[in-house]
């Protein structure tokens, strides 16, 4: 089965969510796409000063986000992956949502918060999970969650064909080690980061931007510039992500010797 995956790679401003939405609406116009992936805190910016901060920009599932991300669905035709601050009563996660015209189809919490990120959020208390929609089977893991094999070992477990990784990078390792994730997995992944930096408290991110959808083999099947907005599109083939037989002889998943892999 072919299917088209695609991303954008935007440049939020800290705090300016309907600028960002305008943004993001702008650069989807062209789109026509079955999976849809956007960057982690898409709408919000990343530089959070306090977990204060972080808690009047989280939102529920019938807020202004789930709103817009409804809409993208709409004018573009995909089921959409996108980075969010989610609010819980007193808790406040770095999430991912999985939107669709209707509605939510699933939510996901940040397991691996990435430094100063674990002042301002709760860690996900949410197992990874895998949803079937229009017949892929879609996982989602935020940013630094690859730093995890196991983020995307346990994704393809679960029967993931891609995985929806929407991400603000500021290491410059993820674009090549995401090739090793996929080759190992052989699944497909978005990543879909941001570009521009963000300040907080004498603090400065610099975020690498090259968004890349890398395909089962681990080669780049799009890759944008650093330091320019941009959307990609590919086609993607999910027979390739459901044959796990390296050759006769070698299941890539089944193939797991656990008994000797201890801890
Ligand atoms: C990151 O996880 N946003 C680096």
């Amino acid at each position: 089965m072919k299917v088209s995956l695609s991303y954008i790679q935007n440049n939020p401003l800290f705090g300016e969510k309907q600028r960002n939405f305008d943004q993001v609406w702008d650069l989807a116009q062209t789109i026509k796409t079955d999976v849809l992936v956007l960057p982690e805190l898409f709408a919000t910016g990343y530089a959070f000063t306090s977990r204060n901060e972080a808690l009047e920009a989280g939102e529920t599932t019938d807020g202004s986000t789930v709103e817009f991300l409804k809409t993208l669905s709409h004018l573009t035709g995909a089921i959409v992956v996108a980075g969010w601050v989610e609010r819980d009563g007193d808790a406040v996660y770095n999430g991912a949502i999985m939107v669709d015209d209707h509605g939510v189809v699933a939510v996901y919490r940040k397991i691996h918060l990435f430094n100063r990120e674990t002042l301002w959020f709760d860690a996900g208390n949410l197992p990874f999970s895998v949803h079937e929609v229009q017949g892929i089977k879609l996982g989602m893991m935020v940013c630094f969650d690859w730093y995890f094999p196991e983020s995307m070992r346990t994704l393809a477990l679960l029967g993931a064909d891609v995985v929806a990784h929407p991400s603000n990078l500021v290491l410059p390792h993820c674009q090549t080690a995401m090739r090793t994730r996929c080759l190992e997995n052989r699944v497909y992944a978005i990543t879909a980061n941001r570009m521009g930096s963000d300040h907080n408290q004498g603090e400065h991110f610099a975020f690498t931007g090259q968004s890349q959808i890398t395909d089962v083999y681990g080669v780049p099947m799009a890759q944008s510039p650093m330091d320019e907005t941009d959307v990609q599109t590919v086609v993607a083939d999910l027979g390739l992500a459901r044959n796990k037989m390296l050759n006769p002889h070698n299941d890539l998943l089944g193939s797991r010797q656990t008994q000797f892999y201890g801890l």
